[in-house]
């Protein structure tokens, strides 16, 4: 039986990069080659580990451009400059304007330390324990207009334990998160997983 060429994605850093290399160490079971990793910052861990794998990097800093419009036009014109055609957020820290969800519909997925809605914005391992939330969890879902608000793909709790503090906890959902977002990614790279609304469906494996 023909298969199909893997799907193209590019994988946007800001910081570390530890989810970035749960991809990369998925190998070929990602069913989706990372043609791009792209950071806001320069000196990101993530493009170490990128240029480790040999896998092109670039870099769009926020500082060289005027305002949010034109930094997301930068991001959108090297990714799809690099033949990507769906974007993994992994831990990129910068918020992009419509545009990129008009360029890549459906086609953005972003991985959020929370279980959403709880718990939107950047500081959403503070924030769970600051309300004195007893689980918390991973969200990997799809980018729309608004922050941290598109259709969720997946999710998987993680419990709060006494004693903990924003490390320890973050530390937990981390290991979730490295093991769970190689396997959605591979879902959506397969084709399996469908939107109806704000509704995600998955399909079996075939
Ligand atoms: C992750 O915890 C992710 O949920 C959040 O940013 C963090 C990125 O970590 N969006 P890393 O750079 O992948 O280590």
């Amino acid at each position: 039986m023909p298969t199909l060429p893997p799907v193209r994605i590019a994988v946007l850093v800001s910081g570390s990069g530890s989810n970035l290399q749960a991809l990369l160490d998925a190998g070929d079971d990602l069913g989706a080659e990372i043609v791009l990793v792209l950071s806001d910052k320069a000196d990101a861990y993530g493009l170490e580990r990128a240029r480790g794998a040999g896998i092109p990097t670039a870099v769009v800093r926020w500082a060289d451009h005027a305002d949010r419009a034109a930094f997301t036009t930068a991001v959108c014109d090297a990714i799809q400059g690099a033949g990507a055609e769906a974007v993994v957020l992994a831990g990129f820290m910068r918020i992009l304007s419509a545009e990129a969800v008009e360029r890549f519909p459906l086609r953005i997925l972003n991985i959020h330390p929370s279980l959403l809605p709880s718990f939107p914005g950047a500081h959403a391992v503070e924030d769970s324990l600051a309300h004195g939330a007893k689980v918390t969890g991973v969200t990997v879902h799809f980018v729309d207009e608004q922050v941290d608000h598109g259709p969720v793909i997946a999710q998987r709790p993680v419990l709060i334990e006494e004693g903990d503090d924003a490390d320890s906890l973050h530390a937990r959902i981390q290991q979730v998160e490295h093991q769970f977002y190689p396997q959605v990614v591979a879902a959506f790279a397969a084709g399996r997983i469908t939107v109806e609304g704000r509704t995600v469906h998955w399909e079996e494996p075939s």
